[in-house]
């Protein structure tokens, strides 16, 4: 693994089952009290042109576990924000830090960002990826089901950054994915092509649908985000329209398994894309979830920025 930025093209299958056993192996250090200082002396520079509660902390405390040193750097106070290009971002925090985390708007120069640094790069989200958030939810998953391989995750409404990284996570860990959407909203095909490429390896089979009752039957894993994701912030009014029959609720959530979970990547909006009744009931292990940004991202950081795994 060179870089983090496309879960599809640089997370290979084995890789995958690597990088949940060093998450799993660094939570269970952590819980312990067991130092594990195996980024000591490496720095990490963390870019937001976006906001961020989550990914942030996760990040910074995880490099801080590691040994080692993160640097906030706001597109507000640095150069970027000014219209320095990534070029030469690139190129100058290669000659200081050993990786890059970056969570901005246009994908593009995320790849930009790896193409003329020479650390790796990280995507902490771009408009079209969430791959940083699918590594927790897959090890969330694990460890409430026992297994991955097999399960049916059902994802309900917007098609977006965190839509297609589900495709591409389900699809290499060899789960079922149903992704219910209103017809103008769902993933682009490039993200479904992509799955039912590892899904012919994995056994895994994909959904697309617009009923989110089909999406949701006998799933194990209930999943949803915000119908207005950071960007969208004008639409916000005219996409409760469009997704209000996307909402999980009660009734929805009943069609699942028994012992089906909810997931969210949070923030959650209570009342629009998910009840309260859901999200803060038992069903619920979004702040599992939240939790296990921190240890996911420790294994990506001990994978991408050293050669001794945990
Ligand atoms: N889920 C997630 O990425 O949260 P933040 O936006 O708070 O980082
Ligand atoms: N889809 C959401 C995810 C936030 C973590 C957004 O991009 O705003």
């Amino acid at each position: 693994m060179k870089h983090y930025i496309d879960f599809h093209e640089d997370v290979t299958i084995p890789e995958l089952d690597a990088l949940l056993d060093t998450a799993i192996d660094l939570k269970a250090k952590t819980k312990a009290g067991i130092p594990h200082p195996i980024l000591a002396g490496k720095t990490l520079g963390m870019i937001f042109t976006k906001s961020s509660t989550r990914t942030r902390v996760s990040f910074e405390v995880g490099m801080y576990q590691l040994g080692g040193h993160a640097l906030f750097l706001s597109s507000d106070d640095i150069q970027i924000g000014r219209g320095e290009t990534i070029h030469d971002t690139a190129n100058v925090l290669s000659r200081m830090v050993d990786g890059i985390m970056i969570r901005t708007f246009a994908h593009q120069d995320i790849v930009d960002l790896a193409k003329y640094g020479s650390v790796p790069v990280i995507n902490g989200l771009s408009d079209d990826q969430h791959p940083t958030q699918v590594l927790a939810d897959l090890l969330t998953i694990k460890e409430h089901k026992g297994t991955l391989k097999g399960l049916k995750l059902a994802y309900v409404g917007d098609g977006n950054n965190m839509a297609n990284s589900l495709l591409h996570a389900c699809a290499k860990a060899g789960m079922d994915i149903s992704v219910a959407s209103p017809k103008d909203y769902t993933c682009p095909e490039k993200y479904v092509l992509q799955a039912q490429e590892d899904a012919k390896i994995t056994g895994s089979k994909i959904v697309m649908t617009e009923d989110p009752y089909v999406a949701c039957k006998d799933a194990d894993v209930i999943y949803t985000d915000t119908w207005a994701s950071m960007g969208q912030e004008s639409e916000k009014a005219m996409r409760a329209k469009i997704f209000k029959d996307y909402q999980v609720n009660s009734d929805l959530f009943s069609t699942a398994d028994k012992d089906a979970i909810f997931l969210h990547c949070l923030p959650a909006y209570r009342g629009y894309e998910v009840t309260e009744d859901i999200i803060d009931g038992p069903h619920s292990v979004v702040f599992d979830e939240a939790e296990n940004r921190l240890h996911a991202h420790k294994a990506i950081l001990v994978h991408l920025m050293s050669n001794q795994h945990a």
